[in-house]
């Protein structure tokens, strides 16, 4: 049941810290602070390159698993939709791994995807939340995503958890090319270890989140910012608000908003942005000051380092903890996915069964 939530996606929302904590104990020895791999039948230290596939938000999760392993591990990743993968037949590095991300496992598309990494002799591991499922019995390897039923169709909490298990497989990868040494393996370790409560926090801000909702509501077309790992934030974000509110939203990496979106910003198209202090902050304000100047109206997510100079040029900032970069990502998304299902709640749309939408597509 509900368990007293008004919805499945309310009640599953709240789930995200402890879903993040049971996918972490699975991969971490809390003893050692080191991630902890099952068994492969292949060496992560040989593999040269990898492909990442996936559908929807699973996609996004991809892709920022693929931002992280070659920040991180050095390793150069390819990604695309399912869809668009099981039909380009791209050349494949031998001895390659094929990265397939599922919630259902089930996905038709994804599944023709690894068939078709498989028989071009790719090693096939699959992060998948139902572990009894057609894609868990084809491939090499399974990282399951302890993220429990999910029943809302618009996936929450089982992207967080694909997003655990991707942060400790780049670890992992990052250890076996030498390509961090233990004491960033350790600080990698404790952002990740940090995360539940962390998370737990994310809802003290949700009448900042409310506020941010009333205006979003208004809208027509929304336009969703973010740079770097942001950018799948961004894209996460603005297709919950397309699965569940129906409004139009678009998604762009903060840098190409020039490049030919800000001709649709005036005040009536709101401006989400996902913008953490770190290394890309700088960069990512200038863009929104673009957009400020354009007359449109910014709603931002942040954290606490980012939030005073934000609060001086945006109309709702929303300010989370401040984590280490590496799992900003992970934790940014939660008041994203709350922002669609709060301006759900104002349309009054049905939220765990929209329009048009299957949880699992078994179909092509
Ligand atoms: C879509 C769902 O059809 O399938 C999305 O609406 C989901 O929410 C996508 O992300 C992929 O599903 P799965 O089960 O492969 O993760």
């Amino acid at each position: 049941g509900k368990d007293g939530y008004r919805h499945y996606m309310e009640k599953e929302l709240h789930e995200h810290p402890v879903v993040i904590g049971q996918t972490l104990q699975r991969l971490i020895d809390p003893a050692t602070r080191r991630v902890v791999m099952p068994d492969l039948p292949f060496d992560l230290a040989a593999i040269p390159r990898a492909v990442i596939t996936a559908c929807g938000s699973a996609f996004y999760a991809g892709m920022i698993g693929r931002y992280w392993i070659e920040q991180y591990a050095r390793l150069p990743v390819d990604i695309d939709v399912a869809s668009e993968m099981r039909y380009r037949n791209p050349p494949l590095a031998n001895g390659g791994l094929g990265l397939l991300i599922s919630q259902s496992g089930e996905t038709a598309d994804t599944l023709a995807a690894l068939r078709g990494m498989r028989a071009a002799g790719q090693h096939i591991v699959s992060v998948l939340n139902v572990e009894q499922s057609t894609m868990a019995r084809e491939s090499d390897a399974v990282l399951g995503t302890v993220a429990g039923p999910e029943i809302s169709v618009a996936s929450t909490k089982a992207f967080t958890a694909q997003l655990s298990v991707l942060a400790c497989l780049t670890i992992a990868f990052a250890r076996a090319r030498a390509a961090i040494d233990a004491a960033q393996e350790e600080r990698m370790v404790t952002s990740l270890l940090d995360l539940p409560s962390k998370a737990t926090e994310v809802f003290e801000r949700h009448d900042e989140i409310r506020r941010m909702a009333a205006i979003v509501a208004g809208a027509r077309d929304v336009l969703y910012l973010g740079r770097g790992a942001m950018f799948p934030v961004a894209l996460e974000g603005a297709l919950k608000l397309k699965e569940i509110t129906y409004i139009h939203a678009e998604a762009y990496a903060a840098g190409e908003m020039k490049h030919g979106p800000i001709s649709l910003i005036d005040s009536t198209v709101p401006v989400v942005a996902t913008v953490p202090s770190g290394p890309l902050f700088e960069k990512t304000l200038s863009n929104l000051q673009e957009a400020k100047a354009r007359g449109g109206r910014l709603l931002v997510f942040t954290d606490m380092a980012g939030a005073p100079r934000l609060r001086e040029i945006a109309e709702c900032v929303v300010a989370i903890p401040t984590v280490d970069e590496f799992v900003a990502p992970i934790l940014q998304t939660i008041p994203v996915q709350i922002l669609a299902y709060e301006v759900a709640l104002i349309k009054g749309t049905d939220v765990d069964q929209p329009r048009n939408l299957a949880k699992s597509v078994t179909v092509e």
